[in-house]
């Protein structure tokens, strides 16, 4: 079997799938659909980060494809549902860079606090800004995180370690960590915030969920953050509430429209602003991240293609199993979830002689996944059976014996 990685994930990321017996290339940059299509020729795994599309053209051209790895937080760049109804399973790593966010959060909260970027320009340029106005500790101020998931929470539990009182809005039900309050909606959060961070995630409904009524209703004087994504925030708003000085130090890290590589140019309408930090989209990009990241995916690859577990894919339903015991074979059957489709699959095994040892099925929307673990071989008669069943997307024998990545 064959692994492709494009675009650089971290070295660590052929480990696992080597030791599960993969041959992996790597190709420095993203593809282009067409050369993803030639180059995924006799390939079963594909790893991407964020500048790969795989279009629905793309799997409709790879029959050989199994799994996608996407080595990075999102999974917008694949087509996850045609993905799932080919038959292929995706990874991704949904909180391998939460910790760099958060740390980046914290210090720019500090470095906003104490107007850092202003006295530094000014003794860079040469001149001695020595004042304690405007200049605070975080200790005993509000912060007010808006969406707390994964990011947001653990914020929350450092900030409070800082002296910070913490409160939080999220329109799901959320478990309120260390002293943390939740705000009924988000208008009582930017009531009593001294600092308005957002951790949202990047459903279509957030767009310009933050605009001028938002900035209108934060307490002067207040400090701003986005480090989610750029199509949250109305960043003209932003810049009037900086210069109309209600808003006194901001920090950037997403935009709407961001470069695609590095060296590339960059504008916005917040460049030039007294106390806004810009960052390029760098909130998870640190060594640690993309060495936790790169572990992270390959392990969840590596096992798919060994015994079949899907614990965190985000298209095909997930069932968390043990490496199949040797002496056995494993059936993956992933298939459309329709009544009677466990009967068909079992009648099959029963038809054909093959004994059943263990069996588990999850479901999830029209998706089912049955894995079957039989002794012995599996029967061809059974093998042909279930390949007619008309419901089937995917069926993979796995071999006996396999080993723990
Ligand atoms: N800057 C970076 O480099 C970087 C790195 C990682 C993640 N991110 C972004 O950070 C954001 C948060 O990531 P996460 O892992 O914590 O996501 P998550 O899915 O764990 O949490 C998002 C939370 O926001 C809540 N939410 C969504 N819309 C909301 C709304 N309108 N009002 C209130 N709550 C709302 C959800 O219920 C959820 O609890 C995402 O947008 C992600 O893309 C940025």
């Amino acid at each position: 079997m064959r692994a492709l990685l494009l675009e650089n994930p971290h070295p660590n990321a052929d480990l696992a799938l080597e030791a599960a017996g993969l041959e992996v290339r790597r190709h420095p940059g993203a593809m282009g659909e067409d050369e993803l299509i030639a180059a995924l020729d006799g390939v079963q795994v594909l790893g991407i980060r964020s500048k790969t599309t795989v279009s629905r053209r793309v799997l409709e051209a790879a029959p050989d494809l199994l799994v996608i790895g996407s080595f990075a937080i999102g999974t917008n760049q694949i087509d996850l549902r045609f993905a799932a109804h080919r038959g292929v399973a995706v990874f991704n790593a949904p909180f391998s860079n939460t910790r760099s966010v958060v740390e980046l959060a914290l210090g720019e909260i500090v470095a906003l606090s104490r107007r850092l970027t202003v006295v530094d320009d000014a003794l860079h340029a040469g001149t001695w800004l020595k004042s304690a106005a405007g200049a605070h500790e975080v200790r005993g101020r509000t912060l007010g995180i808006v969406g707390y998931g994964n990011i947001g929470t653990q914020l929350s539990v450092l900030a409070e370690a800082l002296g910070m009182r913490v409160v939080f809005y999220d329109m799901a039900e959320k478990l309120a960590l260390g002293n943390a309050r939740r705000m009924g909606s988000l208008d009582e959060l930017l009531d009593v915030s001294d600092v308005v961070t957002l951790h949202v995630d990047g459903r279509p409904g957030n767009a310009g969920m933050f605009g001028p009524e938002q900035f209108d209703r934060m307490r002067p004087g207040s400090i701003f953050l986005n480090l989610s994504r750029g199509f949250v925030v109305d960043y003209s708003a932003l810049r009037e509430h900086v210069l109309s000085g209600k808003i006194v130090g901001a920090a950037v890290d997403v935009f709407a429209d961001e470069p695609m590589r590095t060296g590339d140019p960059f504008d916005s309408e917040l460049r030039g602003l007294p106390n806004v930090i810009l960052t390029p989209h760098v909130g998870g990009s640190t060594e640690e991240a993309q060495e936790g990241i790169g572990a992270f995916v390959s392990n969840k690859l590596a096992r798919y293609v060994l015994d079949g577990t899907t614990t965190m894919s985000v298209n095909v339903p997930p069932l968390a199993l043990d490496p199949a015991p040797a002496a056995r074979h494993r059936v993956a059957y992933l298939h459309r979830n329709t009544p009677g489709a466990l009967a068909l699959v079992n009648q099959a095994f029963a038809e054909s002689g093959a004994n059943i040892e263990g069996q588990i099925l999850g479901t999830s929307g029209d998706l089912g996944y049955v894995i079957t673990d039989i002794g012995g071989d599996l029967p061809d008669e059974a093998r042909q059976a279930l390949d007619e069943v008309p419901d089937t997307i995917r069926l993979r024998v796995l071999p006996a014996g396999q080993t723990e990545v």
